[in-house]
């Protein structure tokens, strides 16, 4: 060990690293809030390592994505990797965005602190950007919409809009294309850029601690303040923990999510996309007049986003202002919490306005994986099997391999159409369900009898 050691300082002279990336003080009061440092790399690892897994059971084509997902998921160790990587990117997401308010508000970007801020910023930006790319890789129905709901916002800009949308696709619509270039750029191009920029903030905010006099005299004006080591680093490898039992627990109970695969079948009739979490205040700005017109649409999906990261990213050069206080930084203060408030407002906008929508979305997609089971009447299902041999059904149609085959095989119909609602309307009268279709209207059965069949239908699982 001590040879080895030798051997390492005789060429790198690394000696006193350690001591340097522990030196320095830290404020006692709000410690626990800057606590977010070590936990994001340690996040980052875990991302890392479970990417590298995941990738190996995983070919970037439609053809095979969503089958491989469905594979990694079958495995319980698969879907724990799986459920990791992907909470543990949602984990990440908050983390960075925890970090920037916290420094916004206790004006941490001021002084030197301004590149640790920017690497900040643009961390928030990669992390979002690793989401968005990731979430196409599963090829589920979610996946596609929501690609091309994006790419629908970029293709909306004034005048760039079709370049935009092409270079984003690869082509006019979401497609293999897509598919190669997003896993491209999620595993190669952002993970290098991830890996340059995490070693700026995390390394800066220690290195410079240590050469700097004024730093002493900074943390000496405030009474409350300790060595970094060993107690806040103790307090940081807590947290650090702390996060990563909250993200294996949810990889554990929950998987990741894992909707139908992304075919033209399970993507027609009522499929409608729904966005995601991170994109959902964007969403919302979307849904609200002026924003809600195509024209004026950039605005809010573009325009407002990149001059709120502008300003931010400018924020130490402008802001003059040499206290650190709150209470002396009121306009500050004032945009900070409107920006917040903003934020709230149309997260709660979008969860009124689609959450109905998103139950029910939820709860046809588990009982179409098979992941729910429907509630049935024992007693209807039986009065419907009789029914159905009574009427005739199986001339057209098998069950399990018995019938006839002028129509579709029923087998896994409760599968393919758990509502029982379209089982009724389309029972009473085919065509308005399925146009064109050939198959005789049961109109003149009672409704009690519809409903019974209807129930036997959903019960073919
Ligand atoms: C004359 C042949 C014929 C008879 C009899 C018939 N069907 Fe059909 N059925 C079809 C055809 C053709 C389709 C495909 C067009 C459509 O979906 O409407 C179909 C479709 C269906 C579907 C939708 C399958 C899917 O998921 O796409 C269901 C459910 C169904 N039939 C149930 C029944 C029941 C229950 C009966 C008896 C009460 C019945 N059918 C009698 C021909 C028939």
């Amino acid at each position: 060990m001590t040879a080895v050691r030798a051997w390492l300082e005789d060429r790198l002279a690394l000696g006193g690293l350690f001591s340097r990336l522990v030196d320095g003080r830290v404020e006692l009061k709000g410690a626990w809030l800057k606590t977010t440092g070590l936990t994001c790399l340690v996040l980052i690892l875990v991302e890392c390592v479970t990417g590298i897994v995941l990738s190996q059971f995983y070919t970037p084509s439609p053809a095979a994505a969503f089958k491989n997902v469905q594979a990694i998921n079958a495995d319980p160790v698969g879907r724990f990797v799986r459920g990791v990587h992907h909470w543990g990117s949602a984990a990440l997401i908050l983390l960075a965005l925890l970090s920037v308010i916290r420094m916004f508000f206790s004006a941490e970007y001021k002084k030197r602190y301004d590149l640790v801020w920017i690497c900040t910023l643009i961390f928030l930006q990669l992390v979002l950007f690793f989401q968005l790319t990731g979430h196409i890789l599963p090829w589920d129905t979610n996946a596609t919409t929501t690609a091309s709901v994006e790419a629908g916002f970029a293709g909306n800009v004034w005048v760039l809009g079709p370049l935009l949308k092409r270079a984003i696709l690869g082509g006019s619509a979401v497609g293999s294309n897509t598919l190669i270039r997003w896993y491209g750029i999620h595993v190669i191009v952002l993970p290098a850029a991830l890996l340059l920029l995490a070693a700026i903030p995390l390394c800066a905010y220690r290195l410079r601690a240590s050469r700097r006099e004024e730093e002493a005299a900074d943390t000496a004006e405030t009474p409350g303040s300790e060595e970094y080591y060993p107690n806040h680093m103790a307090r940081e490898m807590m947290a650090a923990l702390a996060v990563f039992l909250i993200v294996a627990f949810l990889a554990f109970r929950r998987g990741a999510p894992l909707e139908l695969e992304a075919t033209a079948a399970n993507l027609g009739g009522d499929y409608q996309s729904l966005a995601e979490w991170y994109v959902l205040p964007l969403h919302a700005l979307t849904l609200l007049p002026p924003f809600n017109k195509a024209a004026i649409e950039p605005l809010g999906t573009v325009i407002l986003p990149a001059l709120l990261i502008l300003v931010l990213l400018v924020l130490p050069f402008i802001d003059r202002n040499p206290s650190r206080k709150l209470s002396s930084r009121p306009f500050a203060l004032t945009m900070g919490l409107l920006t917040l408030f903003t934020t709230a407002g149309l997260y709660g906008y979008a969860f009124v306005k689609e959450r109905t929508m998103a139950v029910k979305q939820a709860e046809r997609i588990a009982l179409m994986t098979g992941e729910k089971q429907p509630e049935l009447n024992a007693q209807l299902v039986a009065t419907g099997k009789k029914l159905y041999e009574d009427q005739g059904c199986s001339g057209c149609h098998s069950i399990k391999g018995n019938g006839g085959n002028a129509g579709p095989q029923l087998t896994l119909e409760g599968r393919q159409r758990p509502e029982k609602d379209w089982q009724m309307e389309h029972l009473i009268k085919p065509a308005s369900k399925v146009p064109g279709s050939t198959m005789p209207a049961y109109a003149q059965l009672s409704k009690e009898q519809i409903a019974a069949l209807a129930e036997y239908m959903v019960s073919l699982r």
